[in-house]
């Protein structure tokens, strides 16, 4: 596997692939890496000839006071993994190789999609990830690039984002990859104390819920809502960000659940933020009805 961090050489290495005719997947991720993204990696081992995999901590998607310095890295564990897996390159660029001094463009999808949801109380979020994305693009020219579901408005957002500026590649999806639990895997979760980390469950169980109340025909987002606001509220340490259902395409809220639906949730347990969601597809409603 080889480590790449100068930009040029990322975009020389890109441009060989594609002249021998491989195919490039790219991975992007902020490292500290788990089996969610291993699993993004492996479907792109399998989709692919040749796969990137991005680490690089972005800093234009933090707001000041949010945890960029404390975020978790361990690039030797990163590199070891991606390594057995079969990864190509590990691109590595330093934060002033992505942003030289006086870079100033940004790309935005607009306010419609950015201050909804996660956006509510990080508003200058999602700017920052498309314009990485849109800079890893460049720099890696993938065929395909590989994004969770577990952050289902950035997926709504990249896709958009490759929509409107026609970006000539394809977006791919993978499934939330769970602990036993139930907890979605996040970097983020080794800030959970251990009385937390119990806690933290209520996520994935107001989801289930959720899913238990659309099964038995209810189709009322707000009575949704309102059952799971009180299921995450019977845990001391977690305060509710937001809990919406939305159209995953625009995430404009769905007054009642009839085709597909997206239902995300955020919520504070003790100081850590913590995500998860359930997109319901059509065909899943077809089958409880
Ligand atoms: P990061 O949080 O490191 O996540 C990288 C990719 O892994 C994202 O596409 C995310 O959705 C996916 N992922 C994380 N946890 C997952 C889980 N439990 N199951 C499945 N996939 C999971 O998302 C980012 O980084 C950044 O915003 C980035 C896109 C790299 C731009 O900076």
């Amino acid at each position: 596997m080889e480590r790449i961090t100068e930009i040029n050489a990322m975009n020389q290495r890109a441009e060989m692939v594609r002249r021998q005719g491989r195919t490039i997947g790219l991975v992007p991720t902020m490292g500290f890496l788990h089996q969610g993204h291993l699993s993004l990696v492996r479907m792109a081992k399998a989709a692919c000839d040749f796969v990137v995999v991005s680490i690089f901590v972005n800093p234009t998607q933090f707001a000041p006071g949010e945890d960029l310095e404390d975020y978790p890295r361990d690039l030797e564990r990163d590199e070891a993994l991606l390594k057995a897996e079969g990864v190509d390159v590990v691109f590595f660029p330093s934060p002033l190789a992505m942003y030289p001094q006086g870079s100033s463009t940004t790309v935005s999808v607009g306010e419609e999609m950015t201050r909804r949801l996660c956006g509510q109380s990080r508003p200058t979020h999602f700017n920052g990830v498309t314009t990485v994305v849109a800079k890893l693009f460049h720099m890696v020219k993938p065929h395909q690039a590989f994004f969770g579901q577990k952050d289902a408005q950035q997926l709504s957002i990249v896709r958009k984002m490759v929509r409107d500026l026609n970006f000539d590649l394809e977006v791919v999806s993978g499934p939330i990859v769970r602990e036993e639990d139930g907890l979605a895997l996040s970097s983020r979760n080794v800030y959970l104390s251990e009385a937390e980390r119990r806690e933290a469950l209520v996520l994935s169980r107001s989801l289930a819920f959720a899913r238990e109340m659309v099964a038995k025909g209810t189709r009322d987002s707000e009575e949704i809502i309102l059952g799971m606001r009180s299921l995450v509220e019977k845990a001391a340490s977690a305060r509710v960000d937001y809990i919406a259902i939305v159209d995953p395409v625009d995430l404009k809220p769905l007054e009642r659940i009839e085709e597909t639906a997206l239902v995300a949730l955020a919520v504070y347990v003790g100081k850590t933020r913590l995500i998860d969601n359930w997109l319901m597809e059509e065909k899943n409603v077809a089958h409880h009805v």
